[in-house]
């Protein structure tokens, strides 16, 4: 069997559309469009790239963006001062410091200093507090996008055994709380780097999520036949055979597990485009709950 390749172009195709709409509602009610400021310190290429998606997206849906690019170099208390005066400019509606940030300044510091209201990356205690109590609010990008591309491509969830690999603070803690939430109702496990016997784990999946941070590490047998595999990582190997001389791959080893699961999310266009059209989205609800 061939797994039906779920594309997360299509869907956050769909989503970003959603947003424009909104966006367009907000900027006839406030003679204004929405507001995004992302905050970049430092030059890592990654980072670099995924702003410029931000920035594509935020033109394309009829956000105004703006991105403060910020030297390796810049003191934690001009960080911090930076943020203070994005919280007190009422044509800010979203704050978006990009990760990673440099080694000598304190990444929570700096998200515990956005204004809960204008925390589009939903990283804020406030926010993190709000999602697993299940009250409104706004939730991180990648796991949103994750149960909003499941939700829109019919994946079942509700009573049906979740896998999620990884457990970090963007991606795999907080999309094991969103896929238990009421109304989602997944039986979920999270495996991580101490898991034993990881893949007796993960043939018990019906939802497996790759959310480790290493290329091509879940194997075809690792995954239970007619599985639905979701590929949160991104990697740039080394490919003599290519063009290019390298490929992007996922944490999933694509081929081989596409043909025992019954659907997956390719790498690119998966799960990627998903994350900025829900920035897109936490964006526009930000501006109208102000
Ligand atoms: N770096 C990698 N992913 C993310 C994200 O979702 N938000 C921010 N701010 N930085 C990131």
């Amino acid at each position: 069997m061939a797994a039906r390749i779920i594309s997360g172009t299509a869907v956050a195709r769909e989503a970003r559309g959603e947003a424009a709409v909104k966006a367009a509602e907000f900027e006839g009610q406030m003679g204004r469009p929405p507001g995004l400021t992302v905050v970049l310190v430092g030059e890592d290429p990654a980072s670099q790239v995924y702003v410029g998606r931000k920035e594509k997206a935020s033109a394309a849906v009829g956000i105004r963006s703006q991105t403060l690019r910020l030297p390796a170099d810049t003191p934690q208390v001009e960080l911090l001062a930076t943020v203070e005066r994005l919280n007190g400019d009422p044509t800010v509606d979203g704050v978006l410091v990009q990760l990673p940030l440099p080694g000598h300044i304190d990444q929570q510091r700096i998200i515990e200093a956005i204004d809960p209201a204008k925390d589009v990356d939903g990283f804020h205690p406030v926010s993190q507090g709000r999602m697993l109590a299940g009250l409104p609010g706004l939730r991180p990008c990648t796991p949103a996008g994750i149960v909003e591309l499941l939700r829109r491509s019919e994946v079942p969830l509700s009573g049906v055994r979740a896998v999620v690999v990884g457990r970090s603070n963007i991606v795999g803690k907080p999309l094991a709380a969103m896929l238990m939430q009421k109304g989602v109702d997944a039986t979920v496990t999270v495996c991580h780097s101490r898991t034993r016997d990881l893949a007796v784990h993960t043939r018990e999946a019906q939802v497996l999520v790759a959310a480790l941070g290493r290329p091509e590490a879940i194997t075809a047998d690792m995954v239970r036949d007619g599985a639905v595999v979701i590929d949160v990582g991104i990697h740039r190997l080394e490919a003599p055979d290519r063009p290019k001389g390298t490929k992007l791959v996922g944490d999933v080893h694509f081929e081989p597990v596409a043909r025992v699961a019954s659907a997956i999310t390719p790498v690119p266009g998966g799960v990627g485009p998903m994350t900025v059209a829900m920035l897109m989205l936490n964006t526009v609800e930000a501006a109208a709950a102000r």
